[in-house]
């Protein structure tokens, strides 16, 4: 078997797996609330928000004919930029209040789902989140239109559904790429056996992800709210991290040196 034929068959048992998982049986049975799906959509929020920095990331790692994919991988990584917001906009069509959200943190299980790809590409071997990619693009394609059907028997309107509509039916040129990636990415078997490692973490991971949510409403009424609020998020953030500790240099200084560096270079180029 090719690549993909491999990768194909993999799918199939992590895919049968995902969905007869607690969490996911729980959501396909609708023995949830909208307020679930909210929690949901806002767990959601958090993994889409760093996926196209992973997957711009992992072309570090590309080499020889791997790199012919780089312009691929990019292009992919930068039409994933704004589907964090769908979730967003999803919990606002369904009548909650997003404030807030930006600077508060996921749930440790979120946290695991999007640790993982990290981990794979800087710390094991990058072309394994071929299978963390996998399983995100082909898993709504497969099982998307029954979920979405699943929440309309829920009430939940189906502008509040932006998110999944997106990637079942808009994003399907994904599940294509794949195709082109596991041809050209992987070079040797224990590529391949890598990627479909990473392919069921990510199901396990996203099943518990789902689960762990829908038990986090039921004992606090919003997921992830027990776990307070983040640092914002700016460009700003190393330096206000600095200056909260005593023995740190102030913020100043650092711009300031940096400055004066980039002054001098300045000069020496003109
Ligand atoms: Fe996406
Ligand atoms: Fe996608």
């Amino acid at each position: 078997m090719n690549a993909n034929e491999q990768l194909a068959t993999a799918f199939e048992d992590v895919i049968a797996k995902f969905n007869n998982s607690p969490g996911m049986r729980r959501f396909r049975d609708g023995n949830i609330t909208k307020a679930h799906y909210a929690a949901l959509l806002r767990e959601v929020y958090f993994y889409a928000r760093e996926n196209p920095q992973l997957q711009a990331g992992a072309t570090l790692y590309f080499q020889g004919q791997q790199r012919e994919m780089v312009k691929d991988f990019l292009r992919h990584a930068t039409s994933e930029i704004g589907h964090d917001q769908l979730a967003l906009n999803d919990m606002e069509a369904l009548g909650f209040d997003t404030t807030g959200i930006k600077e508060g943190r996921p749930l440790p299980s979120t946290m695991a789902l999007t640790a993982f790809p990290y981990y794979q590409i800087t710390g094991k071997n990058a072309v394994g989140y071929l299978g963390y990619l996998y399983f995100l693009e082909f898993m709504p394609v497969r099982s998307g239109a029954e979920y979405i059907a699943g929440l309309t028997k829920l009430q939940v309107p189906f502008e509040a559904t932006t998110f999944l509509q997106d990637h079942s039916v808009i994003d399907v040129g994904h599940t294509k790429a794949m195709t082109k990636y596991a041809d050209t990415i992987t070079t040797c078997q224990r590529d391949i056996d890598d990627v479909i490692y990473a392919m069921r973490v990510t199901g396990e991971l996203y099943s518990t992800f789902v689960e762990r949510t829908f038990q986090s409403v039921d004992a606090e009424g919003m997921a992830g709210e027990q776990y307070g609020v983040d640092q914002p998020e700016s460009s700003s953030l190393a330096p206000q991290r600095a200056s909260k500790t005593p023995t740190a240099a102030p913020q100043e200084s650092v711009t300031a040196d940096v400055d004066e560096v980039l002054a001098e270079e300045a000069v020496v180029a003109a």
